[in-house]
């Protein structure tokens, strides 16, 4: 397929792997850009010294092109940017945050730069900040999420109708069919998140990939809204969670619940009671073990 997302990051197919705290690493990333589609590695979660690693050994492991996901609300974003730089990678897809302040940076050093979004209105504004591209993130998606609840099936020609720079379609594209409604709404292309961080390449836990795999359909909610939306899968965590919010919990009451490392507590070490475990409604359709290029080969097929 030759259409203006594949153009623009010099890919076979408008597939792109989302960057996922504790499953994007080298290998997921590599295994996506080589069957075609553009893997990111999720900086989320790694230490700057590790990132590096990790671009240096997926660079190691394809000659397609790859790009890293960085959440801006990252405290060593400065170290981030600057390894980015230094590793020359060719594409940044940013997200959680404001593109103005970085986009500039990095296109400076000939850096494609895409961003999440999660309405209409912030879409609007990645175009005023320059990005290349925007992907619009709707409320069944995995991890981190919009407090609009704007859910995929709107939020596409919501955005479409507003933007003229490519559009990709996220959250709950998990099938061939998902994948060519996202075109029909009007993407150019589509990130998943959730099917890939269940497959092999993915360095969950394979206690995590196997509890999701099993879930049934509203096996997921949207918890912690009053700090940073997340999806999570019903756990004891999550119930304590939810228990705090339903008697009026205060934000601090929250963090405290929340305290440190729990996603990596649940997606890196397996914890399924106390750890939180951030997956996407599309969970309930994946429940097989397959690799990355599966994936893509079914979608294209
Ligand atoms: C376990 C997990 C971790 C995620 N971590 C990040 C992240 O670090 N940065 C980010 O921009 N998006 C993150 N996401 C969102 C994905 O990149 C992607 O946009 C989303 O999963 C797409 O929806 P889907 O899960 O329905 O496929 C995460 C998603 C999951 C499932």
């Amino acid at each position: 397929m030759e259409n203006r997302v594949c153009k623009l990051f010099g890919i076979e197919y408008p597939i792109i792997q989302g960057g996922m705290v504790w499953c994007s690493g080298w290998r997921l990333a590599a295994a996506v850009s080589n069957a075609g589609g553009l893997g990111l590695i999720g900086a989320g979660s790694m230490h700057p010294d590790n990132l590096r690693h990790h671009i240096q050994s997926c660079r190691a492991a394809t000659d397609k092109p790859f790009g890293v996901n960085v959440p801006l609300l990252y405290p060593q974003i400065e170290d981030i940017m600057e390894i980015i730089v230094e590793e020359r990678v060719p594409i940044v897809f940013t997200s959680a945050g404001s593109p103005k302040k970085w986009t500039p940076f990095l296109k400076e050093h000939g850096i494609k730069v895409a961003h999440v979004v999660s309405s209409a209105a912030f879409a609007v504004k990645c175009q005023e900040a320059g990005v290349d591209a925007v992907v619009a993130e709707g409320f069944e998606a995995g991890g981190h999420n919009g407090r609009e609840e704007t859910t995929t099936f709107c939020l596409i020609p919501n955005v479409r109708q507003v933007i003229d720079i490519p559009l990709i379609g996220a959250g709950g594209v998990a099938s061939r069919q998902s994948y060519e409604a996202a075109f029909v709404l009007g993407a150019e292309g589509v990130q998943i998140g959730t099917r890939f961080a269940l497959c092999t390449e993915s360095s969950a836990h394979p206690l995590f990939k196997e509890r999701c795999r099993g879930l049934k359909e509203g096996g997921t909610k949207l918890l912690l809204k009053k700090l940073a939306p997340a999806r999570l899968v019903d756990n004891d965590f999550s119930r304590a969670v939810e228990s705090a919010e339903n008697r009026g919990a205060s934000e601090d009451e929250l963090r405290e619940i929340l305290g440190k490392g729990r996603a990596k507590k649940g997606i890196f070490e397996g914890d399924l009671s106390e750890g939180e475990l951030e997956i996407g409604q599309v969970a309930s359709m994946v429940s097989k073990e397959e690799s990355a290029a599966d994936i893509i080969k079914d979608l294209i097929k």
